[in-house]
Formats: C-alpha cells, structure tokens, sequence
C-alpha cells in the first residue's frame, strides 16, 4: 500500500489557467517582507566565470528580482561578449527550482535597434516615416534577442530633442511628439506583439521618463528646464501613446528637470505616469540613478536616496544596491509605507506573468542558430534602411547612378567601413556581417568599375576621384563619437571631412556626398561643392546593399526628415514646431532674429527629395466645423508626375490660430506614405479627430478649445495651410483632464 500523502495542490500562482492579477496576489501573499525587497533589485552579475557561485546562491535565496545582461555600464560604447544561453539557463534554474518560491528572474538587455541583424539607428529609421514596417523589423529584433535568453529590452527611447550637439540624438526619433509617438507606438508593438509571452516576444521599457532629451548645451546627463507647457504637450505624450500601447515599463531619466531629478519625482511618477493614466507598468531606475540623487545632491546617503526612490514610484533598481541595503530598515521604521512596496512588487511579478516568466522560464541554446540573421530578418532591415535615406540635394538629377558610367570612385572613410554602421548601440551585430558600401555597390552593378582608395591618404583618394567619372564620396562620424555621454559642441563632420568634400569638389567633377553620421549634420563644403547629398545615417547590417538600391535607383529615395538641420551651431534649438515670437508677425517686418545668420534652418523637418516629383491637389475638407467629440475627412489627391516609381510621405499639419497659451507655429497631426508608379493617383484621405486637437492648456489640463485651427497638407513642414477648421462648443464642455 502506497503511504506516500498525496502530492500537496499547485499553489494558484503557478496555475497558468488563472488570470494574471489572480496569480499576482496569490503569490504576493505569500512573499516574506525579504523577498518582496528582493524582487526591487536588479544586479549585472559582472565576472560571472569568477562568481558564479556567489551568484547562484542569491538567486537560490531570491535576492534579486532581475539581471542586466551587460558587462559594464556603458555597454552600448563596448564590445560585449555573446550571451550564454546555457548560462543564463543554469542562473534562471537555481531561481526557479531552488528558491523557496521560485521566483523567475527577468533578464533584461540594451536590445535597443538590433541583435545580431542590426537595423539603422532610430534617429535613422525615424526618416522612414513607416511605423509599419519598424514594427514589423523590431519584430524579428525581439525574436532574435528572445532565443538569446533575453525577456525584456529597454528600449525604445521616446526622448524629444532639440539639441543635436547632444549624443544620445541618434537614439531618438527627432524633434517631433507626433512621429514620436507612432514610432513609439510601432516599438513597443514590435517588441511586445499582441502578447509579449509568446515566444520570440520581449517586453519593451519607454525611457527615459522624463524630458532627458533637453540636456543643457546638448551635454549628457545635464540639467533639464522644459517648462510645464512644453512638458505636458511636447515631452510626455510619447510616454502616453506608449502607456496606451501597453509598454510594461519605463526607465527614469538620469537628468535634474527644473529642479527635482527625474528619478526622484513623486509627481511625474507616482503621480502623472501612475495615479493619472492609471497605467499599471514597472519603471526601472537608470543604471545608478538612484545612487545619482546622492550626487545631485538631493540626498544625504544611500538610505535617503533610497527611499526617494521608492517614495518616487521607482519600483526596480537597476544596479547599485540601495533598495537591498536600505528598503527593510525604512520599512520597519516606518518611513516608507508597505502599501509602496507591494505596490511596486506587484507591478514587477504582473510583468513576469505578462512575459510568461512563470510558465516559460528557459530558453532553448539551439534557436538561436536558426533564426540569427535569418534571410527574412536581413531583407526587412534592408527594406527599412532603403526607406529611411533621405536625399537632401541631387542638381541635375545626378542621381541615381547613371548606367552610362563605366568608372565611379568610392572614397571617404566609410567607403569600406564595417562596424561604423551598426551604431552606438551595438552589443550582438557582427561587422563582419555587415555589407560595405563598396560591395553592396560592386554586387548590384557589376558592369561598372567602382575604384577606392585607403582613406588615410588623401592625395591618393584624390587621384582615384581625378581618374573616375563621377565621386561618391563617403563621410560621416563614427559611432565613436556619439551616444551616451559622447556630446560635441560644434554640429560639423569630424576633423578634416570639410576639407576632403572641398577638394574633391575643386576637381570640377560631379560629386554625391553620403553622410553615414547618425545625427543630421550641415556641411558648408558639401553644400557648395557636391551636386547630391545623400543623408544615409547608421543603416545597420545591411547599410551596403541598402544603399546600392538608392544610389543605382532599384528604389527612389523616399526619407524624411525626423529633424530640422541647422545651418550653424548657433542656430541650436531651431525646429519646426516652435512658438513663433510675436515680433516675427506681420506687423513688424523689421524682425531679423540674427544679425550674421538666416532665421530658416539648412533643410526643414519633413523634409526629403524623391527621383520622381509628385503634385498635390484637389484638397477638401469634409467639414469646415467641429463638434467637441467629432471628426472630419482631409483629404487630396496625389500624383506621380515624374518618371519613376517612388514613394512619397504626405504630411497633415494644424495651427491653433488663437488658444488660452501660446501654441507652435504648426503640428504635425498625420503622415502617409504612399508609393506610386508614373503617372499614377491616389486619393489620400486624413481623418482628424476632435481628440487630436486637445492640448495642455491656461487651466493645465488636456482640452478641447472652441476656435479657429488651419489645416495644411504637404510633402514637407512648409505645407501651406489652405482650410480652416471651427471647434465648436464651450471650453467647459470640452474640457478633458
Ligand atoms: C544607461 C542608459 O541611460 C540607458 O538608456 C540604458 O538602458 C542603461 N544604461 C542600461 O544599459
């Protein structure tokens, strides 16, 4: 007779039949007050080979909620080893089969724009005004990252800025909330899918809560003063689409904004992110940015810092230690509330149901050799990088290539360069991956003779560009001098490029310049001596290829830009959506802004040629009247009048004629794009919702202000506005908090 007791029931949090929220407060009500504080903190595990052992037993005795998969704290700017499945398995098995709970850790890494295919930057992407098919691409990024082990990517970045000189621009999608926010949209979307505890799925993090972007002087970590108005119009909705989308998480900024450092801020967090939208994600610290509050000198030691962390709405602590060593003793001398801690585990195991953590813990060593850098992957990130070239000047059509030419020389130190094109952020791209651009080209043309020379002797690349017919000449910084902590002060090509454009322009031959910076920089040379310009960016693994189809005219460049280009540094900020200042209306003609520079930018936001030209016409307005929960129709008819098949992005903008606060000069509200063949038409339709017409206002809340709003359809941000629309109703009525 068998006297084995019977097998005691599955507690219910590890009933994958129950809900979430069900499995979360079972599980929570069982956690001892150590263990909660344990799920808070978030360790890199450094020198793994060395400490395994040390690292085993925490997480045998639940001592983290979380592992960073980095080597250091600038793992983006290092080289980093690949990530050991194995290993990573073998940690998460002493978490789940050894500790008392068997609690899962969650492993999160800087996946922010690629794994081991590498896409273009963000700030390079944001170009392809297509958040479809970056959705679709950080897809497969999520997929190849997820059979690495990894759960949770912090990423997208949603910053707004206005300063290019600042490093971690390339992280960004520019200057704009609107195409922020669909690009934020697309990321979490790519990242999470429908269901972020599918396999191939990581939950994302929207950071750096909030307003990191406006670093004083474009000098990293510095302080921020965006004002109220700009903070609740500019800075926080991508943070909302985000929330709305279902991002899992967000990242605090390291950053002071107008006086309480972003990671300390009760109000932003706890309050506007949490209590006000009434999202129930996890915001993680920035790396130390606890400790930081030490350093911006609003705490006295780590136990204050520690408890302004919480006190803020920071539930996880990325690094540092402070929640571990300090949380039980501001508990039990009840100066922090229990209800904050269970508050921010709670939010923490929701998210590791979400991912499926609790039902899917391990990763299988052998996926990844399947799907890294599959075929599929590859030709997306081509796609993507094909659509996100902006071409800023082409005189004469000189481009594309014309297959006349027998001999085009490819010089400049990008000509043959490998890892510049996977950016700052490059913790599993291989450069021996990537396509240069002198093979994407000699692959896609062989009938002509492409010719180079080393980059490091300009009288020999001179007389390479002398012997051929034409000069693509290719130029750029290098992913050494931007990204985080990697400010310049001056917006220019890295030393000796300016001369290296003017001297190849001197030979009287026709010149193309290509930017392979990841930010948008002017060029006094290239604008006076090349007949094309090409803004190519950080194209990722597939920059050579993708750049061959542009420049041979597989495909018509069809980019845009994310962000106005100053003529000068000391145009900075200068972007489309600003406050125009009274003096410039009509009545004071004499406004100059500048004595020794131009008041309009080198090339405007929105902004991109096209092989082929497109007409815009027959616009109409549905409605010229607005009812407070209403919509209208915009639409136009576009047509391509060139000779090619290409793509072109139409871009919706409002004013806000008169309002209770000052309002930009215009908006952007809408962008298609929209691809098609000579001669072609297509009826391109906006719908305009009373919704988007809301802004933060006198009365600092979100409403709707009867009046007048002009409407602009263009290729560009100097669409001319040609309707007005009137919002109807009492501020009262539309009033919307
Ligand atoms: C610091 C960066 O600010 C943040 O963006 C990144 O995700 C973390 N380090 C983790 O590496």
């Amino acid at each position: 007779m068998n006297q084995n007791p019977p097998p005691a029931p599955r507690p219910a949090y590890q009933n994958p039949a129950l809900p979430a929220e069900e499995r979360v407060a079972d599980l929570l009500a069982r956690m001892t007050q150590a263990e909660k504080i344990g799920q808070l903190g978030q360790v890199a595990m450094f020198s793994f080979a060395e400490r395994r052992e040390e690292y085993l037993a925490g997480a045998r005795a639940g001592q983290w909620g979380s592992r960073i998969l980095a080597e250091s704290a600038w793992a983006g700017n290092n080289p980093e080893p690949a990530l050991d499945p194995a290993q990573l398995n073998e940690v998460q098995r002493a978490a789940v089969e050894e500790s008392r709970l068997g609690i899962p850790l969650l492993y999160g890494r800087d996946v922010i724009y690629g794994h081991r295919t590498v896409l273009p930057i963000p700030h390079t992407y944001a170009a392809s005004f297509n958040p479809d098919l970056v959705e679709q691409a950080l897809g497969d990024v999520a997929a190849e990252a997820a059979a690495d082990g990894v759960r949770w990517t912090f990423s997208p970045m949603v910053d707004l800025v206005r300063d290019p000189r600042w490093g971690r621009v390339i992280e960004s999608c520019g200057e704009d909330p609107f195409l922020t926010s669909q690009m934020a949209v697309a990321a979490v979307r790519g990242f999470q899918g429908d269901d972020p505890a599918a396999p191939g799925r990581l939950l994302a993090c929207a950071k750096h809560f909030a307003g990191y972007g406006g670093a004083e002087g474009g000098r990293d970590y510095d302080t921020t003063g965006w004002s109220e108005n700009t903070l609740h119009n500019m800075i926080l909705p991508p943070f909302a689409a985000a929330a709305r989308a279902g991002v899992a998480s967000m990242m605090a900024g390291f950053h002071d904004l107008g006086g309480t450092p972003s990671s300390a801020s009760q109000d932003l967090i706890r309050g506007w992110l949490k209590d006000g939208l009434g999202w129930n994600g996890f915001v993680v610290s920035d790396w130390g940015s606890i400790y930081d509050l030490i350093g911006h000198g609003v705490a006295q030691d780590e136990r204050e810092a520690a408890r302004l962390g919480l006190a803020a709405g920071l539930d996880l602590e990325m690094t540092a230690g402070f929640y571990e060593r300090n949380i039980g003793a501001l508990l039990d001398a009840g100066t922090l509330p229990e209800a904050w801690l269970d508050d921010a585990v709670r939010r923490l195991l929701r998210a590791k149901f979400r991912a499926g953590l609790f039902d899917r813990p391990y990763t299988d060593p052998a996926l990844a050799r399947t799907l890294h850098c599959h075929p599929d992957h590859l030709a997306r990130a081509r796609e993507l990088a094909s659509q996100s070239v902006v071409l800023l000047k082409n005189q004469g059509g000189l481009l594309p290539l014309a297959p006349t030419l027998k001999k085009v020389a490819v010089l400049g130190p990008y000509a043959e360069a490998r890892r510049e094109h996977l950016g700052s952020w490059c913790l599993n791209g291989r450069p021996e991956e990537v396509t240069t651009v002198l093979d994407g080209l000699r692959a896609a043309a062989p009938g002509i003779a492409f010719t180079t020379a080393n980059a490091a002797f300009s009288d020999a690349l001179i007389d390479t560009a002398r012997q051929a017919e034409l000069t693509l000449l290719c130029v750029g910084e290098s992913h050494l001098r931007n990204g985080e902590n990697k400010s310049i002060a001056e917006l220019a090509l890295p030393p000796g490029q300016e001369e290296l454009i003017a001297a190849c322009g001197r030979l009287g031959l026709p010149l193309v310049v290509i930017d392979f910076s990841g930010r948008y920089l002017p060029s006094p040379a290239a604008e006076a001596h090349a007949q094309a310009i090409v803004h190519a960016g950080s194209l990722g693994t597939e920059a050579g290829a993708a750049l061959a189809r542009v420049l041979l005219g597989e495909v018509s460049p069809s980019g845009k830009l994310p962000m106005t280009i100053p003529r000068c540094t000391g145009q900075i900020p200068i972007y489309y959506n600003r406050k125009l200042p009274a003096k410039i209306a009509p009545t004071c003609a004499t406004y100059r802004g500048y004595e020794d520079e131009r008041l309009t930018p080198l090339y405007r936001f929105g902004f991109g040629l096209s092989y082929s030209t497109f007409r815009l016409a027959n616009l109409g307005l549905s409605s010229g009247t607005m009812p407070p929960d209403g919509t209208v129709q915009f639409s136009a008819t576009l047509t391509n009048t060139g000779p090619r098949r290409a793509a072109e992005v139409v871009q919706l903008y409002i004013r806000d004629s008169v309002a209770s606060t000052t309002r930009p000069e215009r908006e952007l509200k809408g962008f298609q794009r929209i691809e098609l063949g000579p001669g072609e038409s297509a009826r391109v339709s906006f719908s305009i919702a009373a919704d988007q017409l809301r802004f933060y206002t006198a009365n600092r809340r979100w409403e709707l202000e009867p009046g007048e709003f002009r409407l602009a359809l263009g290729t560009d941000s100097a669409a001319p506005f040609t309707h007005t629309l009137t919002v109807t109703g009492t501020p009262e009525h539309n009033a919307k908090t």
